[in-house]
C-alpha cells in the first residue's frame, strides 16, 4: 500500500527544505531528484532522521503515493518544469494533482492548467516566498489553478505555512495562474519596498554625511513605527555590519544590483494591460542603471559628478525622508494592487484582496505591518477601486504631503536621484488630477494622425475631426 501523502521532486535548497518542514507537520513524504547522488546526500544529511521516503525514478515517486496523488515540483522555472512534466503525465490517473512551485510565468502556468485538465488531470502554479529560512519554517503560499485541488491540499499547505496571529500566510488565489501572477507582483513590490529604502538610505548618507552606524540607529527606530517590516529590519542589520578592518561592509559592496527577472515581467504585464505602476517601473530600471557602472564612471567625470551635500538640519531631514518613504510605499502597493485588479478583470479571477495581504504578512520578504492595514482597508471596503481612496491611506498620505514633498525637492536641488519616490509623487498628484494635459495630446494625434478626440460637451464616445491648419 503507498504511504506517501506529497511527492516532491526537486532536490535543490527550496525542496530540501520543504520536504523537512511538510514531514515536520506529520505528513509523509515522498522525495525524488533527477540526479540521485542528491538524493542520497539528503537523506543521510538533513533528512536522516526524518521518515522522508527517497524514490530513485518517477515511476517508483508515483506508485509511493496515495491516490489522489499531490506531487510538488520545486525544480528550476522554465524548460524544466516541461520536460519534467512530459515524462509524468503518462504515469498519473485523472484526479493526481501536479503543483509546481517554483517561480514560472503565469502564462505558462495557465497554459499547463488547460493541458491538464484535457487529461483530467488537475495543475496548480504555487507561488512561494520566504527563500530558503520560509520554505524550512514557513513560508508564505500563494497556489492557485484548478479549484478541484484546493480542499486536497489546504491541510498540508496550511499546516506548513508561516502563521500570523495565528492564521496561515496561505489562501487559494483563484483558477489559471493567479497564483503565479500574485507571486510575480509580489517580487514586484519587493523590487519598489527595496529601492525606496535604498533612495532613503542614499539621501541621508552621501546629503547629510550620516555613517553606516548613526544610519542604523535611525532604521532599527524606524522599525518601531508604521515601516516596522522585514526590509527595514534586514537594512538596520546590514549597517551594522563590519568589514574586518572595521569599516562598514556596505561601503565596501560595488553598486551594481542584478535581477532574475520577475520584477521586469510585473512591468511587462502593467505595460500589457495599461496599468500606470511607475514606482515598480523606477525600481526596475534603477537596477538596470546600477549596473552600468563603468559608463556611470565615465559620466561622472565627462558631465561632473552629482550629489551634494545638503545644508539642511540632520533631524528635519530624517523626520522628512522617513515620511516621504511611507507615503511612497503607500503609492507601491495601491499601484501594485492596482494591476491584481486589472488582471483580475483581464483574466477572469476572483481575486481576493484581503486574503492577499493577508497571505503576505508572514513567510515572505515583504511581510510587514502595514500588510494589516491593507487587509483592514479591503475588509471595510471590499470592493475598494484604489488604495489610496481608503480613509486610513488618505489621512496618512495628507499627514506625510509636506514631509514627502521637501524630501523630492532636496534630492532634486543637491543632485541626488530619488525616482521611485518621486515617481510615487508624480502619480499622487496624477491620479488626483481631475484635468491632465491630455487633452493636448489627443489634439496633437487629431492633428498630425486624424486619430479624432471626445470633447467636454458632448457625451462620452461621440468623436470629432478638425482641420488644424484651416485658421486664418
Ligand atoms: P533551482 O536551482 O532553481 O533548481 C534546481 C533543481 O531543479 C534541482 O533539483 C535540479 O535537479 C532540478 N532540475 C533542473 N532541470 C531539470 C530537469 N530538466 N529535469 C528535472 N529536474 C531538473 O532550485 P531552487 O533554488 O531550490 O528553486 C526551485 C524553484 O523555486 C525555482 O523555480 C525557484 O525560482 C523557486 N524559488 C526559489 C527561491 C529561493 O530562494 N531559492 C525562493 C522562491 C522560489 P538536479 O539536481 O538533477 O540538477
Ligand atoms: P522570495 O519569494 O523568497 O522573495 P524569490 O522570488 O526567488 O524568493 O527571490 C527573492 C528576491 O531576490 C527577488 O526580488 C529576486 O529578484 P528577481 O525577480 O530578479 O529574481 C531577488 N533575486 C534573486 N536572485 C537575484 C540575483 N541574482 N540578483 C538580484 N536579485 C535577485
Amino acid at each position: 500500500m503507498p504511504q506517501g501523502d506529497i511527492g516532491l521532486i526537486g532536490l535543490a535548497v527550496m525542496g530540501q527544505n520543504l520536504a523537512l518542514n511538510i514531514s515536520d507537520h506529520g505528513f509523509s513524504v515522498a522525495v525524488y531528484n533527477r540526479t540521485t547522488s542528491k538524493t542520497e546526500a539528503f537523506l543521510k544529511g538533513s533528512a536522516a532522521d526524518s521518515s522522508i521516503i527517497a524514490t530513485t525514478s518517477l515511476t517508483e515517486l508515483v506508485n509511493a503515493l496515495k491516490p489522489p496523488r499531490k506531487i510538488l515540483l520545486m525544480v528550476k522555472a522554465g524548460e524544466a518544469v516541461d520536460a519534467l512534466l512530459e515524462q509524468l503525465t503518462p504515469l498519473l490517473s485523472p484526479g493526481d494533482i501536479v503543483i509546481d512551485g517554483g517561480n514560472s510565468h503565469y502564462q505558462d502556468t495557465t497554459r499547463r492548467c488547460s493541458q491538464f485538465a484535457e487529461q483530467g488531470l488537475c495543475f496548480v502554479g504555487c507561488g512561494i516566498s520566504g527563500g530558503e529560512e520560509g520554505a524550512r519554517h514557513g513560508p508564505a503560499l500563494m497556489p492557485g489553478g484548478h479549484s478541484n485541488a484546493w480542499p486536497e491540499l489546504q491541510p498540508i499547505f496550511e499546516a506548513i505555512a508561516a502563521r500570523v496571529k495565528g492564521e496561515p500566510c496561505c489562501r487559494w488565489m483563484g483558477e489559471g495562474g493567479a497564483g503565479h501572477y500574485v507571486k510575480m507582483v509580489h517580487n514586484g513590490i519587493e523590487y519598489g519596498d527595496m529601492q525606496l529604502i535604498a533612495e532613503a538610505y542614499q539621501l541621508m548618507h552621501d546629503g547629510l554625511g550620516l555613517s553606516a552606524t548613526e544610519l542604523q540607529t535611525i532604521f532599527q527606530d524606524w522599525n518601531r513605527g508604521p515601516l516596522d517590516s522585514y526590509l527595514i529590519e534586514i537594512t538596520g542589520k546590514i549597517l551594522g555590519v563590519m568589514d574586518k578592518d572595521g569599516q562598514a561592509l556596505l561601503d565596501k559592496i560595488l553598486d551594481a544590483a542584478g535581477q532574475k527577472g520577475t520584477g521586469n515581467w510585473t512591468v511587462a504585464s502593467a505595460l500589457e494591460l495599461g496599468v500606470p505602476l511607475t514606482l515598480i517601473a523606477e525600481a526596475v530600471f534603477a537596477r538596470a542603471l546600477s549596473s552600468r557602472h563603468q559608463e556611470r564612471q565615465v559620466a561622472a567625470q565627462q558631465l561632473g559628478a552629482s550629489g551634494k551635500r545638503l545644508e539642511a538640519a540632520e533631524h528635519e531631514v530624517i523626520a522628512a525622508v522617513h515620511d516621504a518613504l511611507y507615503a511612497a510605499k503607500i503609492i507601491s502597493y495601491a499601484q501594485g494592487f492596482m494591476l491584481l485588479r486589472a488582471a483580475a478583470e483581464t483574466f477572469g479571477w476572483d481575486l481576493n484582496y484581503r486574503d492577499i495581504a493577508l497571505t503576505w504578512r508572514g513567510g515572505c520578504i515583504i511581510r510587514s505591518a502595514f500588510l494589516d492595514d491593507i487587509a483592514r482597508a479591503y475588509d471595510q471596503q471590499p470592493e475598494l477601486t484604489n488604495l489610496l481612496l481608503n480613509e486610513f491611506f488618505s489621512d496618512a498620505l495628507s499627514r506625510s504631503e509636506t514631509h514627502w514633498r521637501q524630501t523630492i525637492s532636496l534630492g532634486s536641488h543637491h543632485a541626488i536621484p530619488l525616482p521611485a519616490m518621486a515617481a510615487g509623487l508624480a502619480f499622487f498628484d496624477g491620479y488626483r488630477c481631475p484635468r491632465l494635459p491630455a487633452n493636448l495630446l489627443q489634439a496633437q494625434r487629431d492633428f498630425f494622425g486624424a486619430h479624432q478626440y471626445e470633447r467636454l460637451d458632448s457625451p462620452r464616445g461621440t468623436f470629432f475631426h478638425s482641420d488644424w491648419n484651416d485658421q486664418p
